[in-house]
């Protein structure tokens, strides 16, 4: 028997693709977030392209340790030849990132929280 039934396409979509429930931050990730609107947003937006590039998923890009150097000081990275660095200043042009030595692991460890938050 063919369904003659009229097809509820909200039903049907619902079904597919549930909408997301909007995110909602752990403790960590709003002081993450805040961390990253103070130091880091005049540059960085999360999804788009600004000064520096878009930091959303960048934690699993490189190795940690690496992202606390360069965070901490980048040109100084740069500077010691490290290749990736130097990689990431060409290919965003040759932009300077602030220093950032105030900053402790575990603040960049919040702000890579932050930034690894699903889109929603
Ligand atoms: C003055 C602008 C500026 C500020 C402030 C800044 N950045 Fe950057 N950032 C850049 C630029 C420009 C680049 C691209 C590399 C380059 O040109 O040195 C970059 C690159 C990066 C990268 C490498 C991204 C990739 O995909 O390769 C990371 C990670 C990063 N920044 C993290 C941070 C964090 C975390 C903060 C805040 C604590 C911060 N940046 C603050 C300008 C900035």
């Amino acid at each position: 028997m063919i369904n003659t039934q009229p097809i509820n396409l909200a039903q049907a979509q619902a079904t597919i693709e549930p909408p997301a429930p909007p995110v909602e931050l752990t403790e960590v990730q709003k002081e993450g977030k805040s961390l990253f609107n103070t130091n880091c947003a005049s540059c960085h937006k999360l999804y788009k392209k600004a000064v520096g590039p878009a930091l959303a998923g960048v934690a699993d890009k490189y190795e940690r340790e690496w992202l606390y150097k360069w965070i901490k000081n980048s040109a100084a990275l740069i500077a010691s030849g490290n290749a990736q660095a130097v990689a990431v200043y060409n290919e965003y042009g040759q932009a300077n990132m602030n220093a950032f030595p105030q900053l402790s692991n575990e603040d960049i460890d919040k702000i890579l929280e932050y930034t690894s938050v699903p889109k929603s």
